[in-house]
């Protein structure tokens, strides 16, 4: 099981806000939807293409900047083609004004 490892401040990200982070020397991306953090990798399943820029829409999902292709934060689900395989996700934990994160089991 690997351990949660401090990734950001609360304070670094605002509400709507986003920073790229590794998560166990993974590039990932944290993503601040109200008071909820949500980390996904960083790399589009369709052809590679990194998250980082695109847009977070109101149900809770990053779309790809390059194709289009919706993942659900939540799931990492891949929600629209052209990607039909989803993105990793990581455990986020929220303490002592720190976000932590680790890989699923
Ligand atoms: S690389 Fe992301 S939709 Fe094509």
């Amino acid at each position: 099981m690997s351990e949660f490892e401090r990734v950001a401040s609360v304070d670094d990200v605002p509400s709507g806000g986003r920073l790229s982070i590794f998560v166990d020397d993974i590039p990932a991306l944290l993503v601040r939807v109200g008071d909820e953090f949500f980390a996904v990798e960083d790399v589009c399943s369709h052809d590679g293409q990194p998250l980082t820029n695109g847009p977070v829409g109101g149900d809770c999902s990053i779309i790809c900047p390059r194709h289009g292709a919706k993942f659900n934060l939540r799931t990492g689900a891949a929600m629209c083609m052209p990607a039909v395989v989803g993105i990793a996700t990581f455990e986020v934990q929220i303490r002592d004004g720190g976000v932590f994160a680790r890989a699923h089991d």
